[in-house]
């Protein structure tokens, strides 16, 4: 059957597009990301900087980004950079922060915002003292499947939604983390923040977190859980399941969502967690008493994770200079309630208990 959904999954873009992007970080990410989402979307890449300088130099000449500084003093001296992208581990992000902000520079923060609560209370205070844009790369927002949803529960399709799940089960490729195999605290903070995310954005802030945690036999130096379950309860009896396990190394990999109401379902597929980081687009299928009993509609979404959903971050950035408004969909301070779940978690596995966000402060 065809029919017609007002989707509108795409990121938006402003009207100005051309503001001067500078990087803090050139490792995997940015290369494998951020700059080819950039180059599509035509955004400005002028500078980079890199701890490493050697690592800033070769990004710099395999991506025509124009200048590869030594110090992140004269990456933040430079005028044409009018954006700060970093993409740096968590834990160095706060002292980045507080010399991009003393530069008056806008900024896209990477995910977690930091490995500590308060820590990203404190990054999300500096921006606003400062009067610059501070904006999150919290981008699975801007996945095709989870924005196309939002757009369909919006719309009534689904009705009042009743139960949600995001099961994944795959084999992870955690070398290409090195930094990671160290942190004591991994799945919920570092992977699984982007689905319970992405479920504050579809459905809200959750009541209660209830969260279980576990490590895989064979994962060797990798410190932290890999194997998480997290229930979301709402008082409206909405609940949500999101399962995450990171060690399939023998069944076939799944990575499926299923977003039920009163009124139909949606069930669907992320892309890239099929085959990471190349991935492929999401799959969707929708029911809904709208369309008749019976009937399944199966649009075909053409963007993926990556690189697409970077767009979506930077250009909410861009939008919210343009426009002198906070970024819509990544606001620094929206994504702290993410971190809240996120923290939840952890504070209900470690006491065995059900947790609610706003205990951790
Ligand atoms: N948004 C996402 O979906 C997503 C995906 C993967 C990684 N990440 C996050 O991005 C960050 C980087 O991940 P990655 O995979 O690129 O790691 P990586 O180890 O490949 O690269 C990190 C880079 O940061 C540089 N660096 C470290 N400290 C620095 C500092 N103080 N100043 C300047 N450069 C510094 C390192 O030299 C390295 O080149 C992590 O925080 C990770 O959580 C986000």
């Amino acid at each position: 059957m065809n029919i017609n959904f007002d989707l509108d999954y795409k990121p938006h873009l402003g009207s100005k597009t051309d503001y001067g992007i500078g990087f803090i970080g050139t490792g995997g990410i940015v290369q494998y990301a951020h700059i080819p989402a950039y180059r599509k979307a035509g955004f400005n890449i002028v500078a980079c900087y890199d701890l490493n300088p050697e690592t800033a130099r070769t990004v710099a000449a395999e991506h025509d980004i124009p200048t590869a500084y030594e110090s992140l003093d004269d990456l933040l001296a430079d005028p044409k950079v009018e954006i700060v992208d970093i993409a740096v581990p968590p834990w160095t992000q706060l002292e980045i922060v507080k010399k991009v902000a003393a530069a008056g520079k806008h900024m896209l923060c990477q995910k977690p915002l930091s490995d500590t609560f308060s820590e990203a209370v404190e990054i999300v205070e500096i921006g606003r003292k400062a009067g610059v844009k501070q904006a999150i790369n919290q981008q699975m927002r801007w996945d095709a499947g989870i924005r196309a949803s939002k757009n369909l529960i919006a719309q009534g399709i689904i009705g009042q939604p009743t139960d949600a799940q995001l099961n994944v089960s795959v084999a992870t490729p955690w070398h290409m983390w090195p930094c990671l195999a160290a942190v004591p605290r991994l799945e919920i903070l570092f992977h699984s923040i982007h689905y319970l995310d992405a479920m504050r954005f579809l459905f809200g802030d959750p009541d209660w977190v209830t969260s279980r945690h576990a490590r895989y036999a064979g994962q060797g130096k990798v410190k932290g859980e890999t194997k998480t379950i997290t229930v979301l309860d709402y008082d409206n009896g909405l609940q949500i399941l999101v399962a995450t396990n990171h060690y399939n190394e023998w069944a076939d990999p799944y990575a499926t969502f299923r977003f039920i109401g009163t009124e139909g379902a949606i069930d669907g597929t992320v892309g890239l967690l099929y085959n990471y980081p190349t991935g492929r687009p999401d799959t969707m299928e929708v029911t809904s008493a709208q369309f008749g009993k019976g009937i399944k509609i199966t649009p075909t979404l053409e963007e993926m994770w990556i690189p697409d959903a970077f767009v979506g971050t930077m250009a909410g950035l861009m939008r919210a200079i343009e426009t002198d408004s906070d970024p819509e969909d990544n606001s620094t301070v929206d994504n702290l309630n993410t971190l809240r779940v996120a923290n939840a978690a952890y504070i209900s596995a470690a006491e065995n208990r059900s947790v609610r966000p706003q205990e951790v402060q």
